[in-house]
């Protein structure tokens, strides 16, 4: 069976090659040989390719460069999953796409189930959820895949910005009221993987947050990040870390506040425990430190 990867380059795409490549011949092609912005292309490489199982990765990612370019973020992040749903309605292929917290109001202090009303605070979250809607809405057999606060050894992501950070500078201040999980790449790659058979054989569909367990700020996870790099022979500069409110960061794009998700829905479909966030670092961390 063919299997298209899209955004194969990215923190999540990169590992869903490895984690699918166990179900069949693994497509993966780069922004250079399919531009996912141009719909014949992506339409021309669907009927070459054929492949029975897609994975979305792709995504316009660039939450506050969204708020002046909504369109492109709406034509990666909307009319591409609906274009790829489509295809799979009609070729009765199986489609796992990714959506985000960012698609919630991110109100209150209680963790979003995946029924909870949505209400996107910026650009890039109406577009996510744009293509919630498209996927949900052709009926097509899919599983999409909701979570938060992405982070892997690659990529661009917190974790890689503030180890650097914490190299360059003594003094760091970092948001300690938004409150999440911080998800790697690689668990989204795992249970997507733990997915492939349920979804190909019609036993679940739906949206389905993933994301370990408990709960951390921003701050936090940066006090994490430090500690455990520490532990783990990295060299790091920075002494103080101030916790800073976001109106004291403005940004152009509004943050949810509360990026809490529920994951006992996946956890009872896939009879799978997420594991804590902390543990999940520190695999990672590891990773990244070690080149391993
Ligand atoms: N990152 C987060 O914190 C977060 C949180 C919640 C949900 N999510 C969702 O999780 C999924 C994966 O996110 P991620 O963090 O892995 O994203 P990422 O690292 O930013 O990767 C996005 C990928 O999309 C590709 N892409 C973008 N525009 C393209 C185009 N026109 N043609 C071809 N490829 C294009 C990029 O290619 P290049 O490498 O060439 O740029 C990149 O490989 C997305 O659906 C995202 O919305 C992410």
């Amino acid at each position: 069976m063919n299997i298209l990867v899209t955004g194969g380059n990215g923190q999540v795409g990169f590992e869903l090659i490895r984690s699918l490549s166990v179900f069949g011949h693994v497509l993966a092609p780069t922004r250079d040989e399919l531009d996912l912005t141009d719909k014949n292309a992506v339409a021309e490489y669907l009927a070459t390719h054929q492949p029975q199982l897609i994975a979305n990765a792709a995504a316009y990612t660039a939450v506050d460069k969204a708020e002046s370019e909504p369109q492109a973020a709406d034509r990666l992040n909307h009319l591409l999953p609906k274009q790829l749903a489509q295809y799979c309605l009609d070729n009765r292929a199986a489609l796992i796409h990714f959506s985000s917290d960012y698609v919630y109001p991110g109100s209150g202090e209680k963790p979003y189930t995946e029924d909870s009303k949505t209400e996107p605070l910026s650009e890039y979250g109406r577009s996510k959820w744009a293509g919630d809607r498209a996927v949900i809405g052709s009926s097509c057999n899919h599983v999409i895949l909701r979570t938060s606060w992405v982070y892997s050894a690659r990529g661009n992501n917190f974790m890689k910005t503030m180890l650097r950070l914490a190299s360059e500078r003594e003094q760091l201040s970092i948001v300690n009221d938004q409150i999440g999980a911080p998800t790697p790449a690689r668990l989204l790659a795992e249970v997507s993987a733990q997915v492939v058979k349920p979804l190909m054989s019609h036993e679940i569909q739906g949206v389905f947050h993933v994301a370990p367990q408990g709960e951390t700020s921003w701050y936090g996870f940066a006090e994490a990040i430090f500690s455990k790099a520490v532990k783990l022979g990295a060299e790091i500069k920075v002494k103080q870390v101030e916790g800073i409110s976001t109106s004291d960061y403005p940004t152009p794009a509004r943050r949810p506040l509360n990026s809490r998700l529920t994951v006992d829905k996946i956890e009872q479909a896939l009879g799978l425990r997420m594991p804590g966030w902390e543990d999940a670092l520190e695999h990672i961390l590891m990773e990244y430190l070690n080149g391993l």
